[in-house]
């Protein structure tokens, strides 16, 4: 358990459905009016069977699906974010500044070093009048994130000479450059070998103790879901207790 007590919400998700629509009429409901609060500088696991819509949920949550119905609210400096009713911008700015995505397979741009890499949102979330103002500042905290996960030297690299660990830390080191509140991990580990996995483990709960990063990790792998403040079970499109009184 973290040291620093959770307090506010930093996300907040109520009644939230997403159904897809099948072939011949028919469709899925993933996400069955779920509830949910992360809250400042917490870790939180989620855990559940194969196709119970964990994916879905991150991709929810971080902007980049639109739920179906239900409301997330996003909270950050005393300022409140509801979805709907964002605005295309609003909802890039909010997928930029406030969250962080870390998916199981990287994806990474290969074009790009590893420097480059990291620094990408930071680049793309700045008007072209300000960058070269800020390009130094930026290229700083993106070397001093590498130094962080341990690839410090590596920055001139091409990200498809690295190993797949080395891999995740540039990837978790992109979702941090530009500080956000949230940071969504798809299982993380899921495409390494234990003891790598160990390694990335390690790292996320030293980020999250070091800059107060709300983390929620989707995971497979116990090891990582015993290092969260709280895991939470999900069974059938919603969490199985209440989000706020689960297993701490
Ligand atoms: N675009 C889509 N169209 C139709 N069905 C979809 C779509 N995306 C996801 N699904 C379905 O929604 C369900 C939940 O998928 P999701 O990827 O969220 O599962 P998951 O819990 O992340 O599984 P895993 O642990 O295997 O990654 C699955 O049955 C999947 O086939
Ligand atoms: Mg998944």
């Amino acid at each position: 358990m973290n040291d620093l007590q959770p307090s506010h919400p930093v996300l907040s998700a109520r009644g939230l459905c997403r159904e897809f629509s099948l072939t011949e009429g028919r469709s899925l409901e993933v996400l069955r009016h779920l509830d949910l609060d992360i809250h400042e500088a917490e870790m939180v696991a989620i855990v559940g069977l194969s196709g119970v819509g964990k994916s879905t949920l991150l991709h929810c949550i971080g902007l980049l699906d639109t739920p179906s119905s239900g409301q997330l609210i996003y909270h950050k400096d005393g300022q409140t974010w509801r979805s709907p009713g964002l605005d295309e911008a609003q909802r890039c700015a909010l997928r930029n500044q406030f969250i962080g995505f870390v998916f199981q397979f990287f994806h990474l741009l290969n074009d790009l070093d590893v420097l480059e890499n990291v620094m990408l949102p930071a680049i793309v979330g700045t008007p072209k009048a300000e960058w070269k103002q800020r390009k130094h500042e930026v290229e700083a905290r993106a070397r001093s994130l590498l130094d962080t996960v341990g690839l410090s030297g590596r920055e001139k690299q091409a990200p498809g000479t690295l190993s797949g660990g080395e891999r995740q830390r540039v990837a978790i080191a992109r979702a941090l450059i530009n500080n956000p509140r949230l940071l969504l991990c798809d299982e993380p580990t899921g495409n390494l070998d234990s003891n790598t996995s160990e390694k990335i483990h390690t790292l996320l709960r030293q980020l999250h103790e070091d800059f107060g990063t709300s983390i929620l990790v989707v995971t497979h792998d116990p090891d990582l879901a015993s290092r969260a403040d709280r895991r939470l079970a999900m069974i059938d499109g919603r969490f199985e207790s209440a989000a706020d009184g689960t297993d701490r």
